[in-house]
């Protein structure tokens, strides 16, 4: 078996007597696409969050290629490769859409949002922010203001930019979440080329979008992972179903 690219090991966090996250041992392959599902309040933005080093666990480590990296902050686990998508109101809305991812890639290459850095670094960042632009499909927007895309397109901007940071593990937080089902197909689409080495996570409450795109699912309830399995094999598991038909349609 490969070393999985991102692994938690009876991972709990707590608030209070709460259990947001409950002993919870997981792992994802390189490249791997993976839905995280449950009903709302099941802990799956709070999961996402100690994966990311938002949010530190109670207890239970979180492991990047095979190292402990449960101590590590948030900022040197971005540079590892763990990058979540940002959210819409880090966009500088009245720059560009190449300018925005742009920035993103100086960043990741260490030269500060302050300083730009010389003509050579920047025409470069503006060639790799370009070529992220296309792969996604949007390089007929990137002189587009931000403050002018629809907001479907606003949200694979989100997704550009975390290319730019290079990740080894994407994480997704409902990233068709108020974006109109005319154009939910697109953020869904873009996702689902996104290069293969990359393993992708996604929260999605829409079951369609979740079918089409994992190959694994894990449902989350009450903090805990009740199943994993393809999207086959949780359509047709009785305890899933018990959970949707009981209380996620309430969420
Ligand atoms: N900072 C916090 N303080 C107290 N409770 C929290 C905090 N963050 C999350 N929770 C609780 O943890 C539970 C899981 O929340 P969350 O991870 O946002 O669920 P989901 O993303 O599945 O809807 C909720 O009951 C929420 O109220
Ligand atoms: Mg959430």
């Amino acid at each position: 078996m490969t070393q999985p690219i991102i692994q938690t090991k009876n991972l709990v966090r707590k608030y209070g007597a709460f259990v947001a996250t409950d002993n919870v041992t997981f792992s994802m392959s390189a490249g791997e696409r993976r839905a995280l599902i449950g009903p709302n309040g099941a802990g799956k933005t709070t999961f996402l969050n100690l994966l990311t080093g938002q949010v530190a666990p109670t207890s239970g480590s979180v492991l990047l290629a095979g190292e402990d990296i449960s101590n590590v902050p948030m900022h040197h686990r971005v540079r590892s490769g763990i990058v979540r998508t940002f959210q819409l109101n880090t966009l500088l809305r009245e720059s560009s859409v190449l300018e925005n991812v742009q920035l993103a890639v100086l960043e990741r290459r260490g030269v500060g949002s302050r300083m730009f850095g010389g003509a050579r670094e920047q025409r470069e960042a503006a060639e790799v922010a370009m070529d992220i632009l296309k792969k996604l499909g949007m390089a007929s927007h990137a002189g587009h203001r931000i403050s002018a895309l629809a907001y479907g397109r606003q949200r694979l901007v989100e997704i550009a930019i975390a290319l730019a940071l290079e990740p080894k593990v994407l994480l997704l937080d409902e990233p068709a979440a108020g974006v109109p089902p005319a154009d939910s197909h697109l953020v869904m689409d873009t996702i689902a080329s996104l290069p293969g080495d990359i393993a992708v996570l996604i929260i999605e409450h829409d079951m369609k979008l979740v079918f089409r795109f994992a190959q694994q699912i894990s449902v989350l309830v009450r903090g805990r992972l009740l199943t994993e399995g393809t999207p086959a094999e949780i359509a047709a598991d009785p305890q899933v179903r018990e959970v949707y038909l009981g209380r996620a349609h309430h969420a």
